[in-house]
């Protein structure tokens, strides 16, 4: 079975590109309830950056607060609903902010000509009608989520995202200036993502010369951003970030995560930790399936002169590593890229409850 690939319909990219914003969106204006519905991180409240959001007074811009959890089935139900019972069905969906965010516009605008809760959605295809046009502007980069066909949302029952050709963005404004302002430890937590995400596409049977000409590149500009001479957050760096994480995403549409993601879910489905952050968390343990990769991470937590923590198993119960193990084994396509069809020969919920116990 081969993949059939969505990639964004359209991209801007380069400094001051959010301005193209209201020109793009000129031509979505007379669609659907003629108005649209702006999803913006609430770190960007009273910034400049909500100034430039070419808004009309008949349009919905709602501020979203992304801490501390990721987007749940009920906050998108809710935020359609309110829109829908209001105003109708919008011309378009803007999120403009982090990969949270982003999953969130993704999700909305999937649930608008889909009827019911998001919840009946987590999964593959199973959507059942197109979305309306939506529009991803990222202002933090490394998640992948501007390019991935998933809005990962959880749920009462699952962590899981809508998964579906429709998911993909109609557009995508890529505008490294606006990462500028991320601070430094999320920088390279959220930075790691895409090193992690092109590692583990790398590394597992799924991997082609499709996916690694885009890992290949990512790594490449990881490199520099995060090791190089020039290492640091500077503007041109932030230039490269945005293709890194963009290209990282690239690679994973085509081949797969592995062992780090896996756990990574594990302990934001049961912690609430943010998914970079769980990831690195996870990684720095994992030098027994990726170690190449887990010595270049630590070296690059070294120059950036951030320690992770250590020792946080001692403080977990056994239910909850229990509970982790649970979910990081049900993600078999992971596991199957990482290890290879015969993964259960090797994987176990207790050889994964070690795992965790490394943490
Ligand atoms: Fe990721």
């Amino acid at each position: 079975m081969h993949k059939n690939f969505k990639n964004i319909e359209k991209i801007v990219y380069g400094r001051g590109s959010f301005g193209s914003m209201e020109r793009i969106l000129s031509e979505k204006r007379n669609d659907n309830g003629r108005f649209f519905f702006f999803l913006v991180d609430q770190f960007f409240k009273g910034k400049e950056l909500e100034s430039r959001i070419p808004a009309e007074s008949e349009d919905s811009v709602q501020f979203i607060n992304v801490d501390p959890e990721e987007p749940t089935t009920d906050q998108v139900d809710r935020l359609r609903d309110e829109i829908l019972h209001t105003k109708g069905i919008p011309a378009a969906v803007i999120g403009i902010g982090g990969g949270s965010v982003m999953d969130l516009a993704k999700a909305v605008s999937l649930m608008f000509t889909n009827p019911g809760s998001s919840k009946l959605y987590q999964g593959l295809n199973l959507i059942r009608f197109p979305g309306i046009y939506h529009l991803g502007v990222p202002t933090i980069s490394g998640t992948g989520a501007e390019v991935s066909m998933t809005a990962v949302l959880t749920g009462p029952e699952k962590k899981l995202g809508l998964k579906c050709d429709w998911t993909v963005f109609n557009q995508v404004i890529l505008d490294p200036e606006l990462i500028a302002s991320v601070p430094q430890d999320k920088w390279l937590y959220t930075g790691m993502d895409t090193y992690i995400h092109c590692i583990e596409s790398e590394n597992g049977i799924l991997n082609n010369a499709f996916s690694h000409a885009y890992a290949e590149q990512s790594l490449k500009l990881c490199r520099e951003i995060y090791l190089g001479e020039q290492a640091g957050h500077t503007a041109d760096n932030d230039d490269k970030l945005m293709v890194a994480s963009l290209m990282g995403g690239l690679s994973l549409t085509y081949s797969e995560v592995g062992v780090c993601h896996a756990l990574s879910y594990g302990l934001s489905k049961i912690f609430g930790e943010k998914h970079c952050y769980a990831n690195c968390l996870a990684f720095q343990h994992l030098q027994d399936y990726y170690p190449e990769g887990v010595a270049e991470f630590k070296r690059m937590l070294v120059k950036h002169q951030v320690s992770l923590p250590q020792g946080l198993s001692k403080k977990w119960k056994e239910e909850e590593i229990t509970s982790m193990a649970h979910v990081a084994y049900n993600l078999t396509h992971m596991w199957n890229h990482a290890i290879g069809p015969h993964w259960k020969e090797k994987i176990t919920i207790d050889s994964i409850k070690e795992l965790y116990k490394r943490m």
